[in-house]
């Protein structure tokens, strides 16, 4: 089963309205000149851009993102969005369980998978991320943190078609540093493997599992081309239309 690879941006608290609107028409126009390209793109702007980005966006075959929601529909939470507020404006789908929200917002694995099946109740698709600490990896526990994290922040009801994996080491995360390659196959092979075992295997063979970590259109080419990385998921680099189309293409979009 082919997987089509997904190249996603996630933008993080970066952007205020000119910025954001000139690498919007930017990221559009390059994927509109790449005419059929081979993979998806998807863009996560912080909220406050989403309805400026989708109005840019208009023709482009770039998807639109948020970046969290939370698990009701309505009601008394100060700050926070809802899943139907995203759905309404045009976002197709939401990251989930990013480490930066684990870390700075407390985001346990049974928070990711409620807010998970309200995500998909109401459409949206999610990107649900995983990953180990430096700590986490030196104790030689990459794949059982893993491997927890996915059988407790995917839904049971998950499939292919509205979850989408990322595997983020935390410690790769905006820092430069990277797996090597053969780490990171071992990662998403193992993954696929616990998705095998919750959802079913033709669900796990048809999931994508992105990896996410300082990526870059320098070692675009290694990770993407490996045979369970099916996209990446892009924080630095996919704020330059330059380094986020090019990733794209020394991934073979
Ligand atoms: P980075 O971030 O590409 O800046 O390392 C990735 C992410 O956090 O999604």
């Amino acid at each position: 089963m082919a997987r089509k690879k997904l190249i996603a941006g996630n933008w993080k608290m970066n952007g205020l309205l000119a910025d954001g609107i000139d690498l919007t028409k930017g990221v559009a126009a390059e994927v509109k000149a790449m005419g059929k390209p081979e993979c998806e793109f998807l863009v996560c702007p912080p909220f406050t851009l989403l309805t400026s980005v989708k109005r840019a966006l208009r023709g482009a075959k770039v998807a639109l993102g948020a970046q969290d929601a939370h698990f009701a529909e309505k009601g008394a939470h100060t700050g926070d969005i809802s899943p139907v507020m995203l759905k309404e404006i045009g976002c197709q789908y939401v990251i989930l369980g990013h480490s930066e929200r684990r870390a700075d917002h407390g985001e346990t694995d049974e928070l990711v998978n409620k807010k998970a099946v309200a995500a998909h109740e109401c459409g949206l698709k999610t990107v649900i991320c995983i990953g180990e600490t430096l700590e986490q990896r030196d104790a030689g526990k990459t794949i059982d943190v893993c491997s927890k994290q996915i059988l407790g922040s995917v839904p049971d009801s998950a499939t292919a078609a509205d979850t989408v994996i990322a595997y983020e080491p935390v410690w790769a995360i905006g820092t430069g540093k990277t797996p090597t390659a053969a780490d990171v196959e071992e990662v998403h092979a193992a993954v696929r493997k616990v998705l095998a075992k919750k959802l079913g295997k033709g669900n796990a063979n048809k999931m994508r599992i992105l990896y996410g970590g300082s990526v870059k259109p320098g070692n675009a080419k290694e990770f993407l081309s490996l045979p369970d990385v099916d996209g990446a998921l892009i924080g630095g680099a996919s704020l330059k239309v330059a380094d986020f189309i090019g990733i794209a293409k020394n991934a073979g979009c």
